[in-house]
C-alpha cells in the first residue's frame, strides 16, 4: 500500500488573524508524519482535485469550504479515509452543529435560528448574533448585541451580504475556556484521548467552580456526535458551576500546544492508518 498522504490547508478566508498558526499546525503534523516514514504532500484547498496523479493512502485536512469538502467526499467514498471526515467538518457549520448536538442530546448554548430578512424579537438581552453557516470570517459574522437596535443592524448587515440565516444566543456570563482534543472515543488502540484546556487570556477571570473531568466528557460527547477526531472550541464556566458549550471547531490551530499537539495528531493518524480503524 502506498505510504503517501495529503495534508490540506485551511482556506485563508476561514482563518482570520490565524493564518500562520493554522498553517503551522498542519505543516508540523506533516513533518512528524514524514519522520514516521509517510510521504506527505501538502496542498491548498484549491489544489484538491478528484482526479489526481495518485490516490493517497489517507488525507488529513483543515479546509472547510463546502465545494472542497464535496470533492474530498468523493475521494473518501472511493476508499481513502480522511481525518477529520468531510462530513464531520461540515457538521461544524453552526446551523448543522446545533441540529446534530440537539439530536444527540448533547447540551449546547441555547440557540435560535432566525431569518436575516426580518427583524427578530431577541428575547432577553444581551444576545449574540452569528451567521448560521461558517464560523467567524470577518467583522459582522459574530456580533455582541446589547440592544434590540444592534440585533436589527447585525441581521441587516448579514442579509445585505447574502447570508440568509442567523443564530441568536443569549449572552452567558462566566469564565471563558478554550479547549483542544485529539481522538474522541479513545484512540485507535484504545489509548485515552488527548485533551487540554485553559482560560482565555483576555478576560477578568472570576474563578467560578469548574470540574475538568466534566468539561472533558462534555467536549468528547460533542466531538463524537459531530464525528470529529481533531477538534477544539469554547465553553463558559458559570457561577453555578454549570458548563456551557459555546462552539466546537474542526482541527483548530492548537496555538499554545502546537508542538505537543502536532506530535499527538501524527501519532494518532499513524495508528489510525496502520491498518486498524477506530
Ligand atoms: N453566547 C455567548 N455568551 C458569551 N460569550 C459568547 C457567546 N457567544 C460567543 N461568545 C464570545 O465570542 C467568541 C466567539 O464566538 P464563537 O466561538 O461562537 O464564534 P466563532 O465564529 O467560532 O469565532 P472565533 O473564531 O473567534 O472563535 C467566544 O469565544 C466568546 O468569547
Ligand atoms: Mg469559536
Amino acid at each position: 500500500m502506498s505510504n503517501s498522504c495529503w495534508g490540506i490547508f485551511r482556506e485563508s478566508t476561514h482563518s482570520p488573524g490565524r493564518e500562520s498558526d493554522d498553517t503551522e499546525i498542519l505543516r508540523l503534523t506533516g513533518k512528524h508524519l514524514e519522520a514516521k516514514g509517510f510521504q506527505v504532500k501538502l496542498k491548498t484547498a484549491d489544489e484538491v482535485h478528484e482526479i489526481d496523479d495518485a490516490r493517497p493512502r489517507f488525507v488529513f485536512l483543515m479546509c472547510e469550504r463546502v465545494e472542497v469538502l464535496h470533492r474530498l467526499r468523493a475521494l473518501e467514498a472511493g476508499g481513502v479515509p480522511h481525518v477529520n471526515s468531510p462530513r464531520a467538518v461540515h457538521n461544524t457549520y453552526r446551523d448543522r452543529m446545533i441540529a446534530v448536538l440537539d439530536e444527540a442530546n448533547v447540551p449546547f448554548i441555547q440557540s435560535r435560528i432566525v431569518s436575516t430578512a426580518e427583524p427578530a424579537a431577541p428575547g432577553a438581552l444581551p444576545v449574540w448574533v452569528k451567521r448560521a453557516d461558517v464560523h467567524n470570517t470577518q467583522d459582522g459574522d459574530v456580533v455582541f448585541a446589547p440592544t434590540e437596535a444592534v440585533v436589527a443592524t447585525a441581521l441587516q448587515g448579514l442579509a445585505e451580504r447574502g447570508i440568509a440565516r442567523a443564530v441568536l444566543q443569549p449572552h452567558v456570563a462566566g469564565d471563558l475556556i478554550k479547549f483542544y482534543g485529539i481522538g474522541a472515543g479513545g484512540g485507535p488502540h484504545r489509548e485515552p484521548p488527548w485533551f487540554r484546556w485553559f482560560y482565555h487570556k483576555d478576560q477578568q477571570l472570576v474563578g467560578h467552580p469548574l470540574d475538568p473531568r466534566q468539561l472533558a466528557r462534555l467536549v468528547r460527547r460533542a466531538a463524537t456526535a459531530l464525528g470529529l477526531e481533531v477538534y477544539g472550541g469554547d465553553a463558559i464556566a458559570t457561577a453555578t458551576g454549570e458548563l456551557v458549550l459555546l462552539d466546537v471547531n474542526a482541527w483548530p490551530s492548537f496555538a499554545l500546544y502546537r508542538d505537543e499537539a502536532s506530535a499527538g495528531i501524527a501519532a494518532y493518524l499513524a495508528l489510525r492508518f496502520a491498518g486498524g480503524r477506530r
